[in-house]
């Protein structure tokens, strides 16, 4: 396995660089490419930024100049429905992209001349992740998460969720807009900006993803401050411990 982690923001991706054992960068398209291991196995890790783009051009590059066999996205997440709550862990059994509609020429979500309107995470990479975030919130989560942080967050008992990840090239702050299209895609439990992009690229390359997230706010009037707050603090210690019992296993 040589694996490729993305994150969109350096506060997502925080001390996996750190953790690398003899890592060295390479630029390419504007963006660094930390190549090394993390805990023994082969990776390489970059930045993607923002949106659907910065991310389906990072994960081809991932395939094609890196030669990663699978890759993994870390980062945070608007909640899709109202169980799912900050802090909370979602991992995609599937993603979709939220913004694509072609319609009346092609069904809405359905991403053209593909047939598809979702794509589906590896099952085998999948009960890996999902093992690594039980592992994380059952042995690491209280030392990983200091009191104040857990008492400002109010992170009693984190959960882990799987199902539907919508992503779009839109920050989801709108209680309406999140009804609505938690109306119009079952099963969804998060809204984000890049998952489905990585997702549409790995399905193309035959190449297996996952994606992991940390809720960091309810995609409503909130969220804008809800998500600065998180992902200044919290967010890259979920993702840093969880890639490391992944790792580790
Ligand atoms: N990532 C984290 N929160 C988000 C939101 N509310 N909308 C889109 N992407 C997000």
């Amino acid at each position: 396995m040589r694996l490729g982690i993305i994150s969109a923001l350096s506060e997502e991706q925080q001390g996996l660089v750190e953790a690398m054992q003899s890592p060295y960068k390479l630029i390419h398209g504007q963006r660094e490419y930390w190549v090394g291991q993390l805990w023994e196995i082969d990776a390489v890790c970059v930045l993607s930024r923002i949106g659907k783009v910065a991310a389906a051009m990072t994960a081809t590059t991932l395939v094609e100049k890196f030669g990663v066999t699978h890759i993994l996205f870390t980062g945070v997440a608007g909640a899709g429905e109202q169980t799912v709550q900050v802090g909370d862990i979602v991992v995609a059994d599937s993603l979709v992209q939220h913004d694509m509609d072609a319609s009346p020429l092609f069904p809405r979500f359905e991403v053209p001349l593909t047939g598809l309107t979702h794509f589906t995470a590896d099952h085998r990479l999948n009960a890996r992740v999902l093992n690594a975030a039980y592992a994380f919130l059952d042995e690491d989560f209280m030392e990983a998460i200091d009191d104040g942080e857990k008492a400002v967050f109010r992170l009693t008992q984190p959960r882990i969720h799987r199902g539907l990840i919508a992503s779009g090239d839109q920050f989801i702050k709108d209680s309406a807009h999140i009804a609505g299209l938690n109306a119009a895609l079952p099963g969804l439990v998060a809204v984000e900006m890049e998952g489905a992009a990585v997702a549409q690229v790995c399905y193309e390359l035959d190449v297996p993803c996952a994606v992991i997230r940390t809720i960091s706010d309810n995609a409503n009037e909130n969220a804008a401050t809800d998500f600065m707050r998180f992902v200044k603090s919290v967010a890259a210690r979920y993702a840093l411990y969880i890639v490391r019992r992944f790792c580790l296993q």
